[in-house]
């Protein structure tokens, strides 16, 4: 879906999706320099991160794994509430692995917070974090991210996984989505 197909649901574009490209092969580049001669598991948290998941570990040159977290926050709605339940866990054990996490966007970092203390209970080599977007304003713990697409403004954003009330995630680009939508 490109934004055309839901103009008048949008407010800005704030990045295309050539943009999105082209900061990803940049960040695949620098993944592939950090961890020459290393194995890679990419762990992605469903389901946001499915096209980031998809589109990083194309421009990569070196091979790479890849494995799947689902989980869900406890608590109401729309705000994430720091605690997790873990819906569907990692098929591989991750022990003496190079780990990096792969998220669509950080909003709280409640979530990423909670999974990263799960993840390095279970001894991994070594655990990063890459972000497509982030929003600093919303920060209410400091996670420590390796790799950031994006650092974006508080606002309601959909695209490129990212959806509201399902809808929008296979939109191309990242959007602000317009207040008649969500209000
Ligand atoms: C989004 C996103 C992160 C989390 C970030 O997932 O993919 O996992 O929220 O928010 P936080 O930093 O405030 O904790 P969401 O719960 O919307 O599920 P989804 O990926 O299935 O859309």
């Amino acid at each position: 879906m490109d934004a055309a197909d839901v103009k008048s649901d949008l407010s800005e574009i704030l990045y295309t999706s050539d943009q999105i490209a082209a900061r990803l092969a940049e960040i695949a580049a620098e993944i592939d320099r950090d961890y020459a001669g290393r194995d890679v598991l990419l762990v992605g948290v469903l389901n946001g991160a499915i096209m980031v998941m998809a589109d990083l570990q194309r421009e990569m040159t070196s091979h790479v794994e890849m494995d799947w977290m689902a989980i869900s926050s406890y608590g109401s709605g729309t705000q994430s509430s720091g605690v997790v339940r873990i819906l569907k866990d990692l098929g591989t054990d991750i022990e003496g692995r190079h780990v990096i996490v792969v998220e669509d966007i950080i909003d709280t970092g409640l979530t990423l917070s909670y999974l990263m203390s799960n993840l390095a209970s279970r001894n991994p080599a070594s655990l990063e974090i890459m972000a497509m977007f982030r929003k600093p304003a919303a920060a209410r713990i400091e996670v420590p991210v390796r790799y950031v697409g994006f650092e974006i403004p508080n606002e309601f954003v959909v695209g490129y996984g990212l959806d509201y009330a399902g809808r929008y995630r296979n939109l191309r680009d990242l959007a602000i989505l317009a207040p008649h939508v969500h209000h």
